[in-house]
């Protein structure tokens, strides 16, 4: 079997222990360099970067800030898309977030923000305005970078002045897209001072998790963007429907209250800036100015947008026939020539659902390297489904269709119209009943059958209590060692098998494939993980097609104490290799009455920890060389913990990685991507 290790045979490295070393840790045999950093110039006329917060405005052609989702894209000898292994690629890499910002302002942050982060040393939005510089910077860290890689030998390095070089930010016009029966109705949502006939929008935002499609695009997916908005003090109300949409997706709907001191959104609209770059992000003007009504802003984010990585010139896409979510991924089924393709797809948000987007088109594999027109083809039309997960170990696929009289009857949300239903696909899904999840995350699909793999990164107690459990999420554990309240603080992977193994399938059987866990968590340790293998907090997923390996990404807070987050290896079984029922899979002890199905143990020899990261940091993106040699990885935020500077002079820094292993200017830490390679130059992980 080349295709990768029979299932039951060892992993080839010996694990990594749980670290907290502000470095990048690999098994023995294998090193890393850094590919890129936040910062990094695509264009040789900019300053290299200062680390200090220094730059202008000219992120738009900078590596943007919190690496996440990525893919690579080989070319060939005529610039060409190829499936083929060459020594000319681009890279595609999300930017998620400017959450930590405060390390691109000269003197940082001091009050205000996300993820109760310090903005600016002028004030927050709140108490008095930001300055207009910093909310360009943060508009442009965000986004997709594109950047041609080149290898010389077996070292891979990115090529500064390439004309493949790309910034997409949150500035960046998208064209909308959906099915030709709905597009009229969806563009009447999407109507903007931007553009009142609502076929084009402004930017990308949150992109979180990504895709490739078997056409050789790149999928950019709008996770967390709703925080982005805001309705300012002294603010209009807004009308009850729309109010219930943006209940649904977490978006402003009532003014701040005067006294508010903490702000929920990025701080970007400057009240006194009539320029619409600031005043887009104040979503509740009405009315009497139209040229300051922005309603609709935040019916432009939420979607999957395609981009064509071979194209500089092209027009991302949004695709609203898959929906408006927390987008988190979208990973395809393994094409089947002649059969429809899906999209499989995680609403990141407590107590949010898994989607599929079904292809109406079937796949002709002469559609390779067709770019945007191929993504017009297959991701317009087609249907767009919920899971519900079945206490029996099957499920179903629900359709969100404006037929449905569940959804056309809906109390909660009164749907207009097929459009209305893909724009709130939340309440739509509501609506028939999907079934809650533990957060879902990343997915994957297992190349060697098809199976599809969902991250469940986590749930709090208020939400997964033991009284609410289910078979899909049955875990809420009582504090165990006096650092975890009840919930899932941990998380778990589930996969799941689509009947007859057709993407276009309405019924699934399932299990759960491991649930994460501290080695010493008693009964809540399921997966019985050991300190080789203990993680918690699964969040990016990918499987190896050179390898077979899957690969588990954490984004954790639940276990910092004792290890940075990481990145394990394990060699998958199949759906339902617990075996049936019985005794052993029933995890009673845990909730009281709760039965599951989970999928056998893994052991030390099937799941190692690979790699941990330097301190603060999330490990999210991974892809690999065709040949499985050279894989390369994201380290998200490192130095996240680093308290606002406020009246001191210096930062105190939680990480001062990459510097500190000799990449860039001393200082602030920088998220980045790394190249992993074999010492031995031999496939990772075997
Ligand atoms: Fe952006 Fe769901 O992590
Ligand atoms: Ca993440
Ligand atoms: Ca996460
Ligand atoms: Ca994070």
């Amino acid at each position: 079997d080349d295709d990768g290790p029979p299932d039951g045979k060892a992993l080839g490295f010996d694990s990594v222990g749980k670290s907290l070393l502000d470095n990048v840790v690999l098994p023995a045999g294998y090193t890393y360099q850094v590919l890129h950093a936040t910062g990094d110039r695509l264009d040789k006329n900019l300053t290299p970067y200062s680390n200090a917060g220094a730059e202008a405005d000219d992120w738009s052609r900078r590596v943007g800030d919190h690496h996440d989702g990525m893919d690579i894209f080989y070319i060939d000898r005529k610039g060409r898309f190829t499936t083929k292994e060459t020594d000319r690629a681009v890279l595609c890499v999300n930017h998620e977030s400017s959450a930590d910002a405060h390390f691109f302002h000269p003197r940082g942050q001091t009050s205000g923000g996300q993820d109760g982060k310090k903005f600016s040393q002028f004030g927050g939005w709140d108490l008095g305005e930001r300055p207009e510089l910093e909310v360009l910077k943060e508009i442009n860290h965000h986004g997709v970078s594109v950047v041609e890689l080149t290898k010389k030998g077996s070292t891979w390095s990115y090529k500064l002045d390439s004309t493949y070089n790309r910034r997409v930010t949150a500035q960046s016009p998208m064209k909308i897209a959906g099915p030709a029966a709905h597009l009229k109705d969806i563009q009447a949502l999407l109507v903007t001072q931007f553009d009142p006939t609502g076929a084009t929008s402004r930017g990308t935002l949150n992109n979180c998790g990504h895709g490739k499609t078997p056409w050789g695009t790149y999928l950019t997916c709008e996770e967390n963007w709703a925080a982005y908005f805001q309705m300012p003090k002294g603010s209009n109300p807004i009308d009850t429907k729309l109010s219930a949409s943006r209940a649904r997706y977490g978006v402003a709907r009532t003014p701040i209250a005067e006294a508010a001191t903490s702000a929920s959104t990025q701080g970007w609209y400057t009240p006194s800036d009539s320029d619409d770059r600031f005043t887009r992000w104040n979503v509740a003007a009405w009315g009497a100015n139209a040229a300051e009504d922005f309603r609709n802003e935040p019916n432009t984010f939420g979607y999957i947008v395609e981009m064509d990585p071979l194209d500089p010139k092209s027009t991302p896409v949004k695709r609203v026939a898959m929906g408006r979510f927390a987008h988190e991924g979208a990973v395809c089924s393994i094409p089947q020539p002649g059969k429809p393709l899906a999209f499989y797809m995680g609403c990141d948000s407590r107590n949010e659902y898994i989607y599929k987007f079904v292809s109406a088109a079937k796949w002709t594999p002469a559609d390779e390297g067709r770019g945007l027109a191929a993504g017009d083809k297959y991701l317009n039309e087609g249907q767009l489904f919920a899971a519900k997960f079945h206490a029996d170990g099957t499920g179903e696929w629900l359709e969100l269709s404006i037929k449905d009289p569940r959804i056309s009857g809906y109390a909660a949300y009164p749907f207009a119209n097929q459009a209305d239903v893909l724009v709130n696909a939340r309440h739509a899904a509501d609506a028939v009943g999907a079934t809650k999840m533990d957060r879902p995350e990343w997915g994957a699909v297992n190349p060697k059958n098809g199976e599809v793999y969902i991250t469940l990164t986590n749930n709090a107690a208020s939400l997964r209590s033991p009284t609410t459990v289910d078979a899909a999420n049955p875990r809420a554990y009582e504090d165990i060692d006096g650092r975890r309240g009840t919930g899932n603080p941990n998380g778990h992977i589930i996969r799941f098998k689509e009947d007859r193994s057709l993407a276009s399938a309405t019924k699934f059987t399932w299990d759960i494939f491991l649930f994460g866990a501290e080695e010493d968590a008693g009964d809540a340790n399921l997966s019985k993980l050991t300190d080789k293998n203990a993680f918690s907090s699964p969040d990016g997923l990918w499987f190896s097609p050179a390898s077979g390996i899957c690969w588990i990404q954490t984004d954790d807070g639940a276990m910092t104490d004792e290890s940075h987050c990481m990145m394990l290896a394990a060699i998958p079984g199949e759906v339902g290799d617990g075996g049936p029922v019985t005794a052993q899979n029933r995890i009673g002890s845990v909730t009281g009455t709760q039965k599951t199905f989970m999928g056998a143990l893994l052991g030390e020899a099937r799941l190692r920890r690979f790699l941990v990261g330097p301190a603060g940091c999330e490990i999210t993106g991974v892809t690999e060389s065709p040949d499985g040699k050279a894989m390369f990885v994201n380290i998200q935020h490192p130095g996240e913990g680093t308290p606002a500077l406020g009246a001191a002079s210096a930062f105190d820094l939680e990480s001062e990685w990459p510097a500190n292993q000799g990449y860039g200017t001393a200082g602030r830490p920088r998220s980045a991507t790394i190249v992993i390679t074999r010492k031995d130059g031999r496939v990772i992980g075997l």
